[in-house]
């Protein structure tokens, strides 16, 4: 199936312009599927799906999975649907969302491999910040120099969630108060899909890197998660309501500009299982 769409900025990101009907249609989600692992990010400008098109759309793409229905805030009732908001009155442990404000793939720290796709759906959009960004792993790998490329082969990295919330700590949260606190993950730094592409594991939840002094790694994973998060390799997505964005989750980082917590800022995700474990 052709699909109508137009690349955002060079290196990430398509725009695609389709009916509600089409999120129905299994070889429109192939479509979509292949486009993705080319883009990374693909947006549909105000489609305004609801909750049972953009599940029948996920289910379309892979195998649904909720990786965080156990998590602070997340609905065990709630169908696989993770509403992402700070509001008080709707998740009683917002603190868990505040993460998402520091660049990061998510479910690096799970038994099963992150999921290959995250879907989004804004449901109401904060007046100030909010933004979502995004940057191609892949893109941010391949555009490295050979002799950087040499130095980081074999090189490998400890992910822990305590890292990824360090910042978040500080905002009178204690370690006790966190689920999973505890998890963690030894990952290469460069990832080597099934496909022989390579991309660019980094991200906030990089503690540092195994057999290489503390401060080295700390400063080499500073320097590549800058790189990674350059313009040409990032997008920044200015929300409006009805929005729904596809990312690859397993190729992209992202994060969240950050907004008032009484704005009723609400997103509603869903998530595809990867097929493939990082190696
Ligand atoms: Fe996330």
């Amino acid at each position: 199936m052709e699909l109508n769409t137009e690349h955002i900025k060079p290196l990430i990101g398509s725009r695609i312009h389709a009916s509600r009907a089409d999120f129905a249609n299994p070889e429109f989600a192939a479509a979509c599927r292949e486009l993705l692992d080319e883009r990374i990010v693909l947006l549909f400008p105000g489609i305004g799906l609801d909750d049972d098109e953009q599940l029948a759309f996920t289910d379309l793409f892979g195998e649904r999975v909720n990786f965080v229905k156990q998590a602070p805030g997340g609905e065990a009732a709630a169908r696989d649907v993770y509403k992402i908001t700070l509001d008080p009155k709707i998740n009683n442990a917002p603190e868990y969302v505040l993460g998402t404000f520091f660049w990061h793939m998510d479910g690096v720290m799970e038994t099963f491999p992150p999921p290959l796709a995250s879907l989004l759906t804004a449901r109401s959009v904060a007046p100030r910040g909010g933004q979502t960004e995004f940057c191609n792993l892949y893109a941010a790998y391949e555009h490295l120099p050979d002799a950087d490329k040499a130095e980081l082969e074999g090189l490998r990295v400890h992910h822990s969630v305590f890292a990824s919330i360090r910042g978040v700590l500080e905002l009178d949260v204690t370690p006790a108060d966190w689920q999973g606190i505890s998890k963690s993950n030894d990952h290469p730094l460069v990832w080597t899909h099934e496909d022989g592409r390579k991309s660019l594991l980094v991200g906030t939840t990089a503690e540092r890197v195994l057999d290489m002094p503390l401060a080295e790694g700390r400063a080499l994973l500073v320097r590549l998660l800058e790189w990674a998060a350059q313009p040409d390799f990032s997008y920044r997505h200015e929300w409006a309501e009805g929005d729904f964005v596809v990312w690859k989750n397993s190729g992209a980082l992202h994060r969240v500009i950050p907004y008032d917590r009484n704005s009723g800022r609400t997103m509603h995700r869903t998530s595809v299982l990867g097929t493939e474990a990082i190696r």
